[in-house]
């Protein structure tokens, strides 16, 4: 088992001395790509060290070399994870200065997961979530202030090695970039429209759709632009084998409202197990609501009160229309909402404005 460094300081050290503020607009985030300064780089070969990743380190951030022939680019063996930082609040002096990560381990067990489905080494919990936390500390400076939104933290696994014949890749590399973001979706937080796609399918029973490997967000973008083009927020996908039941967006998972009841896809393998699905389930029942993880029929969809998707990129996102076959269904949305609720409780925990008492986040 390889062993951690301790939390190097000089990553915080290596935050170059100016802030990220002189270089970008805070107020104008959206979700596009601003180079920071750090990634985090760890490698292992499995017929050298087993399988077991070994030290890692703070590269500066920049292009990577790879063979032509490694796995990741012939065969698509890759997987991604999605997680954020907030700057804690500058009033609470217990934690002024420190950084605030939501569930880390969370991602580190999904990727472990999906390592297994796609025959990659993965790195430890510990190893995880310690690259994270050095990654943030050394592109503190891209952190936004409170408000203004997080640094995205992008943990990549692949294969690296060069492979010809369709085989697991000979070597694998763990790394870790991060870009400061704002909202995902261009609607900011004002509520989006889905368009549910009848044709293409984003997952299949036995497929990849329950794991976060890369070969599942490819075949989304011709759906996804189309839907763009016409004015849609993102695309809803259907089941493949029935085409009846809701599965998730391309980008996040959904939730539905009717009465006192809500109900998300279960995660039978087609759906994307989200770490903010698996929270928001829990924040739903702490507010005495009866959740269900069931399939959700789109006649089920078409009659709820309330649509929501949820994501670590979207967070809650309120959906007010959905058109499906040329007809256009409108969704309660506002103040007084159920997924305003969740998203202000949820945003408060992830920025350390409200107490944790589910020992959710972890301060750095
Ligand atoms: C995330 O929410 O972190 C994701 O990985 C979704 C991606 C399409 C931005």
């Amino acid at each position: 088992r390889a062993s951690l460094p301790q939390l190097d300081s000089a990553a915080a050290d290596r935050s170059d001395e100016e802030t990220g503020g002189d270089v970008i607009d805070w107020d104008n985030l959206g979700f596009g790509l601003t180079p920071t300064d750090y990634m985090y780089v760890m490698r292992c070969a499995p017929d050298q060290d087993g399988g077991v990743f070994s030290r890692g380190e703070l590269a500066r951030y920049g292009n990577i070399e790879l063979s032509p022939s490694s796995g990741v680019i012939n065969y698509g063996q890759g997987l991604f994870e999605g997680l954020k930082a907030y700057r804690a609040p500058t009033n609470d002096c217990s934690r002024k200065g420190s950084y605030m990560l939501f569930r880390p381990e969370e991602n580190a067990l999904r990727m472990q997961h999906g390592a297994e489905r796609m025959c990659m080494p993965s790195p430890s919990v510990e190893q995880f979530v310690h690259a994270v936390k050095q990654t943030v500390l050394a592109n503190r400076r891209w952190v936004p202030p409170q408000g203004k939104g997080a640094l995205y933290i992008r943990p990549l696994l692949i294969g690296s090695g060069p492979i010809l014949g369709l085989a697991p890749a000979p070597e694998y590399t763990f790394l870790i970039y991060a870009a400061p973001v704002g909202t995902y979706f261009k609607e900011g937080l004002s509520p989006i429209n889905l368009l549910v796609e009848d044709e293409i399918h984003r997952a299949m029973p036995g497929g990849t759709g329950g794991v976060k490997t890369i070969t599942n967000y490819a075949p989304v973008l011709k759906p996804q632009m189309d839907a763009k083009s016409k004015g849609f927020s993102d695309v809803l996908y259907l089941d493949a084998v029935h085409r009846r039941y809701i599965e998730e967006a391309s980008s996040c998972n959904l939730f539905i409202v009717k009465g006192g009841v809500v109900a998300t896809p279960a995660t039978v393998g087609t759906i994307l197990p989200g770490i903010t699905r698996k929270s928001i389930i829990e924040l739903a029942r702490d507010r005495g609501y009866q959740v269900e993880e069931r399939l959700v029929s789109i006649d089920d969809l078409i009659d709820a009160d309330e649509v929501f998707c949820t994501g670590t990129a979207v967070v809650v996102a309120p959906v007010s229309t959905v058109t499906h076959q040329g007809q256009r269904y409108e969704f309660r949305t506002g103040q007084d909402t159920l997924s305003q609720a969740l998203y202000t409780t949820l945003t408060s925990i992830q920025m350390g404005l409200a107490e944790d008492k589910k020992g959710w986040t972890v301060a750095i």
